[in-house]
């Protein structure tokens, strides 16, 4: 069943009326409604009721010649597809009659009933693509302007003059999209911190010059002098020859996030405080009761300081290396004083007694909350790469890193200096001791690293 049009044919020539009508008639696809204007005025007269599909045009009217009948015709309502029939053609006329609006144009002496059809089909399928078209671009509009958010798009590759800023732009700002755009009021550059504006343009020169994305963040000062922290993320637009020529992005304030964040940092930092002072207290502790232990753990904790900084570990990683050797034998304090000070060689039972401490001191340890393994990397000081060490007799492969590097700074220190058993057998038979068993019981590239510090001098004693 052909679908109901209505079409209005505007033409001064009536046989011209009576011709395009036949030939209506025998469209395919629509059944039209013919009606007439043979002048611009009866024309808009028409189109003012507001029903009509499409119009047939013939530019020259009575009232009026030429573009500005079509004109005219847009004017009163533009919304209606119009096939313009012109008796004279040219490429430029054709041209211009369709940058004015018209779907169609149709050479009068070409008009045949199937051309005329076709183009009055084309043009009244077009005009319904072009309004699915402008429907959705109004929906994507209006889902932008309620993004909490401003997208923007700026001229060049920097942000001084924006050619379109969302709606989101006055909640983030408190400048309106209208100021910003253009630079009417403002320029965003001037609203970036004067500290941060420096870092801005390199960060986005950068990423132009990498043709990447870049994405950052960085404080504003807003129309209230108030300050904010926003996150952008944009990237460059390039034209054929790769120069970019506009940047494209989106802006959100970030600042509540930056406070939590921050407000978490100073905790984090309170926290890391209150864990060193419980871990001094603890180290004193432990002095306090056997005077050969005490400065052991300060000097392990100082040679493993130097190993840890010199494999490059990031430095919270180091401090917690730092922090767990000062404490690394504070299970010792459940062994009895006078096995620890005993002169003589120790019986089996009195070295088993003594091996308990570094499961003793994961028990103590285990209960602080600490951004640090120190309880597992206390429990596995005394193990070795071959499986050979206590309490567990764990592989390497199983071993933590902190726990290597303590082991052979704990051995290094205990050769190096008296013992109540024994006097000291020296640094050089202690770096002997790692030399000989680098990769069977101690790590081969912690025990490289720790030989390197000694023997060009970077550290001692
Ligand atoms: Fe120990």
């Amino acid at each position: 069943m052909r679908a109901a049009k209505n079409i209005l044919v505007v033409e001064d020539h009536f046989p011209a009326i009576n011709l395009v009508s036949d030939m209506l008639r025998e469209s395919p696809h629509y059944a039209f409604n013919v009606s007439m204007a043979t002048t611009l005025k009866e024309a808009i007269e028409v189109i003012s009721h507001g029903d009509i599909d499409i119009i047939l045009l013939d530019l020259n009217l009575p009232d009026s010649k030429g573009l500005d009948t079509l004109r005219w015709i847009r004017e009163e309502n533009g919304d209606v597809p119009v096939v313009v029939l012109t008796g004279e053609y040219s490429e430029e006329k054709g041209v211009e009659i369709i940058q004015h609006g018209a779907q169609e144009y149709i050479l009068k002496t070409e008009c045949d009933s199937s051309h005329l059809n076709r183009s009055v089909r084309y043009a009244i399928e077009r005009k319904k693509a072009e309004r699915g078209i402008s429907e959705n671009g109004d929906k994507v509009a209006s889902m932008i302007s309620h993004i909490p958010g401003m997208f923007y798009r700026s001229k060049g590759h920097n942000h001084d003059i924006m050619d379109f800023v969302s709606e989101g732009c006055s909640g983030i700002t408190g400048y309106s999209a209208d100021d910003i755009k253009g630079s009417r009021r403002v320029a965003f550059n001037s609203i970036i911190h004067p500290e941060d504006r420096d870092t801005v343009r390199k960060e986005i020169e950068t990423a132009i010059r990498a043709k990447k994305a870049f994405q950052f963040f960085y404080r504003i000062i807003c129309a209230n002098g108030s300050e904010k922290w926003i996150w952008e993320q944009g990237n460059g637009i390039y034209d054929s020859r790769g120069k970019a020529t506009a940047l494209e992005g989106f802006v959100s304030d970030i600042t509540q996030q930056k406070k939590a964040e921050d407000e978490m940092e100073e905790s984090y930092k309170k926290l890391a405080e209150t864990l060193e002072d419980t871990v001094n207290v603890l180290a004193a502790t432990v002095d306090a009761r056997d005077q050969y232990t005490a400065g052991h753990q300060k000097r392990v904790a100082q040679l493993s300081f130097a190993i840890a900084k010199k494999m490059d570990l990031d430095d919270n990683r180091v401090c917690g290396i730092y922090m767990t050797a000062l404490i690394h034998d504070i299970g010792k304090i459940h062994v009895p004083i006078n096995i620890l000070i005993n002169p003589r060689t120790l019986t089996e039972l009195e070295m088993n007694m003594i091996r308990t401490h570094s499961t003793v001191g994961y028990d103590i340890l285990k209960k602080i909350n600490s951004p640090w393994p120190i309880a597992k990397i206390v429990l596995q000081h005394h193990e070795r790469m071959d499986g050979s060490g206590y309490p567990n007799g764990i592989p390497g492969s199983k071993i933590l890193l902190e726990a290597k590097i303590l082991a052979i700074a704990d051995v290094i220190e205990a050769m190096a200096s008296n013992r109540p058993y024994r006097p000291a057998l020296g640094i050089d038979a202690a770096l002997a001791e790692v030399q000989k068993n680098k990769g069977l019981l101690y790590d081969k590239a912690v025990a490289g690293v720790c030989l390197e510090l000694f023997q060009k001098k970077k550290f001692s004693f």
